[in-house]
């Protein structure tokens, strides 16, 4: 054990000492503190931190088949649900960059800007309800949103099903998904097909889960001396579940708020769903799997560096500035919650026929 220290500090003195000379004076308490692995993954899970499973998220009232799966695959794709015929859901959650547009605020129809920054869809599946303030309890619910909202697809449920009924095959495969329907080709189960493809949209095995599930090896020392900091420091009690949040609602300030450009204060969150005073500038506690693929951060999406976010939720959730070190082992740490993507294949889709809706612009 006394050996262990000392190699420990002496490695800490020789990095302080060829990176910048002064933090020397700080001596051993800069160094990273042995981990004793079975001791933080202990900590980790009773502050709530969950593997991510293998396997598609559930779903309820929905029954997962291939055949629906397969569909909703096709539908997150298909740009002709939007009016314009240009914007898929893939547009704004685009799943070769990490199921988001990194874009501050989504850019949707008629290059009109939104008002908040696209969350990714992947593991969505995990979060209590959907959108930064909760408004839709589920995916299917929610789906339903961006096909109508103006500035994203700018569609109206009539003009998608003329659209999907145009298409033989799209006729057929809903048939086939929604088995014994006698009109099966409907908004609302065009919502659970999306629903169910996107219940497949997981990222298990991330480091931190290989780590969580036993194996010493698969975070780096920085990466669990993060992780030590984030439950130390009071983050898992926003951040926690399998999601590592998503699952409640928090008052973004709830210490110190932030500036206006970071907390606009015409976005008031949760309060437009719930009409209570409490619930202004209330949001879901953002889930942070995926969080080094998808900047820039916040429901504003005006911070682009994961270390100032994770400093900017310290000083407005914890009321604790962090040192420039702690902030970047936390960031280092959320590396970690970067899982497998899912391999998804481009569906190829049925052509339009003469029934077809044409794009409006
Ligand atoms: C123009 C860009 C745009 C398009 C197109 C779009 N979205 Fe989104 N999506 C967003 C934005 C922005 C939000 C956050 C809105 C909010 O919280 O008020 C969001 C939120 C979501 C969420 C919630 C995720 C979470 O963590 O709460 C899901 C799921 C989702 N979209 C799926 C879809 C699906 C399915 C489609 C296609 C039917 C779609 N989106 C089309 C921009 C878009
Ligand atoms: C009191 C609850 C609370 C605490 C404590 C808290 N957070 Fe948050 N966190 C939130 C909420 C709420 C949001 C969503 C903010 C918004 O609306 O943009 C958030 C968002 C984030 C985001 C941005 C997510 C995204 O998708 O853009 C990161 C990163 C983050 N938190 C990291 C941390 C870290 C690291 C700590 C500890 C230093 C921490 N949080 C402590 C509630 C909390």
């Amino acid at each position: 054990m006394k050996l262990r220290l000392i190699a420990i500090a002496c490695s800490a003195i020789l990095v302080s000492g060829l990176t910048a000379g002064p933090v020397l004076a700080a001596g051993p308490a800069a160094a990273p503190a042995p981990t004793d692995d079975a001791a933080l993954r202990d900590k980790a899970k009773s502050a709530g931190l969950q593997a991510l499973p293998y396997g598609a998220g559930k779903v309820t009232n929905n029954p997962m088949t291939h055949e629906k799966i397969d569909l909703g695959a096709m539908l997150f794709f298909e740009p002709r649900l939007s009016a314009s015929g240009l914007i898929s859901c893939a547009t704004c959650h685009n799943l070769s960059i990490g199921g988001d547009d990194n874009q501050s605020t989504s850019v949707g129809h008629g290059w009109q800007k939104g008002p908040r920054n696209a969350p990714t869809v992947l593991n969505a599946v995990y979060n209590t309800a959907q959108f930064w303030d909760g408004r839709a309890a589920d995916l299917k619910a929610q789906a339903k949103g961006p096909i109508q909202a103006g500035p994203e697809m700018n569609n109206k449920p009539e003009a998608v099903v003329a659209t999907l009924k145009s298409m033989p095959e799209y006729v057929e495969r809903f048939r086939r998904a929604f088995p014994g329907e006698t009109d099966p080709v409907t908004f609302d189960n065009m919502a659970k097909a999306i629903e169910a493809f996107e219940a497949t949209l997981v990222t298990p095995s991330a480091p931190f889960d290989t780590w969580l599930e036993g194996d010493d090896a698969a975070m780096t020392s920085e990466q669990k001396e993060g992780l030590a900091l984030f439950i130390g420091k009071g983050c898992t009690a926003c951040h926690t579940g399998v999601n590592v949040g998503g699952q409640a609602y928090f008052p973004f300030g709830l210490i110190k708020k932030p500036g206006a450009d970071i907390l606009p204060l015409g976005d008031k969150g949760r309060f437009a769903v719930t009409k209570t005073a409490t619930d202004e500038y209330v949001f879901r506690a953002g889930p942070l799997r995926n969080i080094a693929l998808t900047a820039p951060y916040f429901h504003s999406g005006q911070v682009w560096d994961l270390e100032e976010a994770v400093g900017i939720m310290s000083n407005a959730q914890l009321g604790k500035e962090l040192s420039g070190h702690d902030a970047k082992q936390i960031a280092i740490f959320l590396t970690a919650l970067t899982g497998q993507q899912p391999q998804v294949m481009v569906p190829i889709l049925p052509v339009e026929t003469k029934d077809t809706p044409k794009p409006k612009p």
